[in-house]
């Protein structure tokens, strides 16, 4: 069905089309469920892991960034994905970047956003959270929250701390975890907390947070993807993982969007007009993959990854998990191939734990022979 629509919503520019699809997925998740259900249904009990004393029903989630204010929750579940990470939500609503900030590159089934952090505010968005909760403020279905600072040059430093801790108040109480944008590449200052002193102290600050609401809610941080896919050693890299395991974060989400535009089919002159912001998409799997492996071997498979850049297909979902992921999320080829994805990527991944001989997801994750390399 989605071969039908889409050429209409690429008649749209990107930003318009995704803001029609979600009005659409706002109003759809109030139908029957058993619709969804019939279109959508796959479950497979080898997809299903334990992770952060949750069960998942299947690996496959959907990236922060499409759904940033949580208003389609139901039906994000509906159509088959095992999480939803909402945001990133930050402490003030924010209208963004100006426009046009977001861009399809179709050779390359790929993306470019400078978004700008916008969404509805900590408030907001902890109110519609709230409301997916059951009578116990569980989340229905599994849900994580992406938290950044306000995008405002001028909340920096300790105030930008305080951003992010007035965000983790609101939010985490119904929150699945919680994941921490270090690394959006899309701020006017072009500043991150992705460097050491400022991610130690940020951890610093949420976790006495966390401490005193008594939440067990795990943290995440979600990192930059690597410049190339052949990373081996990286001692910056090395500094910020050291730091994150000191404070005992409970997982990483590798990756964000890229600036770098190497390996396009693009052409030159399409990617100067369109100018700066993330490249998400296949281009990015290789490099966002070799952040799992690196990840995954530094930290010795200690904690949980979620990997996502350019996860397009079983095979490309796979790559991630036998790098260290045991989570995969996707959002860009949502875009090119519509929901019934969701499913296929079930399917096929049951299909590939049957070819490699094993049981369940859960054996797979670090299988990669690349990560001997590391070693
Ligand atoms: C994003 N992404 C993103 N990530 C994040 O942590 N906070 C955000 O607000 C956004 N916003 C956003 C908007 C748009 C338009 C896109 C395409 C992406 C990044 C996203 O979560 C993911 O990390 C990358 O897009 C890579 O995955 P895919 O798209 O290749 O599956």
């Amino acid at each position: 069905m989605y071969r039908l629509i889409r050429p209409l919503l690429f008649r749209l520019n990107a930003e318009r089309a995704h803001t029609w699809s979600v009005r659409a997925a706002r109003l759809l998740q109030h139908a029957d469920g058993s619709v969804l259900n019939a279109l959508y249904a796959y479950q497979d009990e080898r997809l299903e892991q334990t992770i952060w004393g949750r069960t998942w029903p299947n690996p496959v989630g959907l990236a922060a960034g499409a759904d940033k204010n949580g208003v389609a929750l139901r039906y994000w579940h509906g159509i088959g994905f095992g999480h939803v990470e909402v945001g990133s939500v930050s402490a003030q609503p924010c209208s963004g970047n100006t426009r046009p900030r977001a861009f399809r590159l179709p050779d390359d089934e790929a993306l470019i956003n400078r978004m700008g952090l916008n969404n509805d505010g900590a408030e907001a968005v902890a109110e519609r959270l709230k409301q997916y909760t059951d009578a116990s403020g569980t989340p229905q279905g599994i849900v994580g929250v992406n938290l950044a600072k306000t995008h405002d040059p001028s909340i920096m430093g300790a105030a930008g701390r305080a951003d992010f801790c007035t965000s983790f108040r609101q939010l985490a109480p119904h929150a699945t975890y919680v994941a921490l944008n270090v690394s959006c590449p899309n701020t006017e200052s072009g500043k991150t907390f992705e460097s050491p002193d400022a991610l130690d102290a940020l951890l610093d600050d949420i976790f006495e947070v966390r401490r005193e609401l008594a939440l067990d809610v795990p943290v995440l941080v979600k990192l930059s993807p690597l410049l190339t896919e052949h990373v081996v050693f990286d001692s910056a890299l090395d500094t910020l993982i050291d730091i994150a395991q000191d404070h005992g974060v409970h997982g990483y989400i590798a990756s964000n969007t890229t600036p770098d535009r190497h390996g396009l089919q693009t052409d030159r002159d399409r990617l100067e007009a369109i100018g700066r912001g993330g490249l998400s998409g296949p281009p990015l799997h290789a490099r966002s993959t070799q952040l799992i492996r690196y990840l995954y071997h530094t930290t010795g498979g200690g904690v949980p990854i979620i990997g996502v850049g350019g996860v397009d297909s079983a095979e490309t979902a796979f790559a991630k998990i036998q790098a260290g992921a045991s989570l995969v999320q996707l959002y860009t080829a949502l875009v090119y191939h519509g929901p019934a994805l969701i499913k296929s990527i079930k399917q096929g991944l049951v299909r590939l734990l049957d070819t490699h001989g094993f049981d369940s997801i859960q054996d797979a994750v670090g299988t990669d022979p690349a990560l001997k390399r590391f070693a």
